[in-house]
């Protein structure tokens, strides 16, 4: 395969999607790589530790008009295809990244419209053949860390309880809404700081693992069983249960001096967890950092990217956390990528796609100019392809 890395372009982008350590790896394995010219700055990479693992650097319409497979965080967005540098994008191209297709379905349609074969790491699914491909789960956890050094940077309060001379100070009560990857991470990262901890998370299987690392679990019962779906995911819980649920929460986010809130249900808006009346019943100096601010939010205050303060409450909506951290998140996503590009390759080293397989029939959202991914096409209200039967085992022998 011919690899292209580029260059992020988004102005909070701090990361690299491959670092000199994957071009090391897959250049072993017999692959080009070509990166575009700055592309690892931002996370202290220069181009010169590119050259010496392996790689060659060029400018980015050199680097698209040379690879094949190019790949990226985020993007591109259809925005960026009148851009000259794009112009030799087309049906010899795979392009690997995120694009959250299952958002904003319309976008992955016109990068489909392209014709090039579109990758989306998104939807790597969540089974264990998969995990080291799994960008959500690294990006998530650099995430959930990053969220509690936010929080314990805006608090007044100190973590941990400490003893001296001057007096007690009290540890801090930090409660967590949503434990999934990032939320056992905030957990943990919370606990180490020597914070008081609690969690809490709809679906019942995360209880025993907020005890796990040593927190509390909140417990209450939602009269609904119908909290989690067939792959693990939360699901979206009807108006009733949503309020039972805050009502239930109240007393526990009252309590708390940081609540760090991270519940998704993916490919839909974030659930709304804290009303306004909540944070208002909150101490003031509280903080609040809302990790889903990019889909709405769990708080009904959140304002993304913006620093809100209700009744003296401050109100965080951070949407690029994974990349404050780009050096240890750049680092994660390029072993995933590897891993996932040594699972599409064929013995010879070819780019391929099995459409029997599960992780590609998972991640593949587009081939020769057609959303192929069934729950894409059906964000887009179209017709199942005859093909989507992603549970047989067909060999498509798609080779872009
Ligand atoms: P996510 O980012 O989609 O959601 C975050 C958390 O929010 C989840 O734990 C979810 O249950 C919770 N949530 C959603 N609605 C909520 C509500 N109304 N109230 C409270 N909490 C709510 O999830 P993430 O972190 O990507 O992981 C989801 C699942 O996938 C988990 O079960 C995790 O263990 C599993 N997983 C499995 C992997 C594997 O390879 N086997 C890898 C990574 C995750």
């Amino acid at each position: 395969m011919r690899i292209g890395v580029l260059r992020e372009t988004g102005a909070k982008e701090r990361r690299v999607a491959l670092t000199p350590t994957g071009v090391v790896k897959l250049t072993a394995d017999g692959h080009t790589i070509i990166v575009e010219v700055g592309a690892g700055l931002r996370s202290g990479i220069d181009d010169a530790a590119y050259r010496s693992a392996g790689a060659s650097v060029a400018q980015r319409s050199q680097v698209l008009a040379d690879s094949q497979v190019v790949v990226q965080i985020t993007g591109p967005s259809p925005g960026d295809l009148p851009q000259p540098e794009w112009a030799s994008l087309g049906d010899n191209h795979v392009l690997v990244g995120l694009h959250d297709p299952l958002w904003r379905p319309e976008d992955a349609a016109k990068l489909a419209a392209t014709g090039a074969t579109i990758v989306s790491l998104e939807l790597v699914p969540r089974i264990t053949r998969a995990q080291s491909m799994d960008v959500l789960s690294s990006m998530a956890t650099v995430a959930g860390y990053q969220a509690v050094l936010l929080a314990a940077s805006r608090s007044a309060k100190m973590f941990p309880m400490l003893m001296t001379a001057a007096g007690t100070v009290p540890a801090t009560k930090v409660l967590v809404l949503g434990a999934g990857v990032a939320g056992l991470q905030a957990i943990a990262t919370a606990r180490r700081l020597g914070a008081i901890v609690s969690g809490y998370d709809i679906r019942p299987a995360a209880v025993e693992q907020i005890r796990s690392l040593g927190a509390k679990a909140v417990e209450f019962d939602l009269e609904s069983n119908d909290s989690e779906d067939a792959g693990g995911y939360a699901k979206k819980q009807s108006d009733d249960a949503g309020r039972r649920q805050q009502e239930q929460l109240t007393p526990f986010v009252a309590e708390a001096d940081v609540v760090i809130t991270t519940a998704a249900i993916p490919g839909a808006e974030s659930p709304e967890l804290l009303t306004t009346e909540m944070v208002e019943a909150m101490v003031p100096g509280s903080v609040i950092v809302d990790l889903a601010a990019e889909r709405g939010g769990n708080c009904r205050l959140t304002d993304a990217d913006s620093e809100v303060i209700h009744e003296g409450v401050i109100l965080l909506g951070p949407t690029d956390l994974a990349a404050k951290a780009a050096d240890s998140a750049s680092l994660m996503f390029s072993n995933n990528v590897v891993a996932l590009l040594k699972h599409f390759s064929s013995d010879e080293g070819d780019f391929m796609i099995d459409l029997g397989d599960e992780i590609m029939a998972g991640t593949v959202v587009a081939t020769d100019g057609d959303v192929c991914h069934p729950r894409v096409r059906e964000r887009l209200g179209l017709r199942p392809l005859e093909t989507d039967s992603s549970a047989e085992s067909t060999d498509t022998g798609t080779t872009p």
